[in-house]
């Protein structure tokens, strides 16, 4: 996003939303919304964290930047590097792998000619694998956004991408 000012992120309505959740945490316990913090700057800024937006969590939540790196590599959720404006997450645990996860990988990267871990020249999308997301019921299966699409097969991906702005 490029309207965001990355080196004062925490303002407006990002701090707002930030301040509401600290709002659940006695005061001396800053740190403890970190998480949805991340959350909040990283989605703000486009999908992806940077060492300069991590450092000003850290100092509004009162914490040493170390801190903040830690939780932000240690949970999969968090990026950082950018992704596309759909991040697909497709599942290559045991589950998925068994009911063709890795043929379905090859064939999305081939469909959108980018390796895991690469934006598509458009930017709409970026291909990221996971592991098990608990679907394996219907595996094989991805997550897109906040949105979980399972038993896929090529066609299924074919007309899910497709859908998608
Ligand atoms: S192994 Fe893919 S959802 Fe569990």
């Amino acid at each position: 996003m490029s309207s965001v000012d990355t080196l004062n992120i925490i303002q407006g309505d990002v701090k707002k939303r930030i301040d509401r959740w600290l709002a659940r945490y006695p005061v001396d316990q800053k740190q403890s919304a970190v998480i949805p913090s991340l959350r909040i700057v990283q989605e703000v800024n486009g999908g992806h964290l940077t060492k300069e937006i991590m450092d000003q969590v850290a100092q509004y939540l009162e914490m040493t930047p170390i801190s903040v790196y830690e939780v932000a590599t240690f949970y999969s959720n968090f990026e950082h590097q950018p992704v596309g404006r759909h991040k697909i997450c497709l599942c290559t645990n045991i589950s998925c792998m068994l009911r063709g996860s890795d043929e379905l990988l090859d064939y999305l990267k081939t469909k959108l000619d980018v390796d895991v871990g690469q934006v598509t020249e458009d930017g709409k999308f970026s291909i990221k694998k996971v592991e098990c997301l608990g679907a394996c019921v219907n595996a094989p299966m991805m997550q897109i956004d906040k949105t979980f699409y399972e038993n896929l097969t090529e066609q299924r991906l074919d007309e899910i991408l497709d859908s998608l702005e």
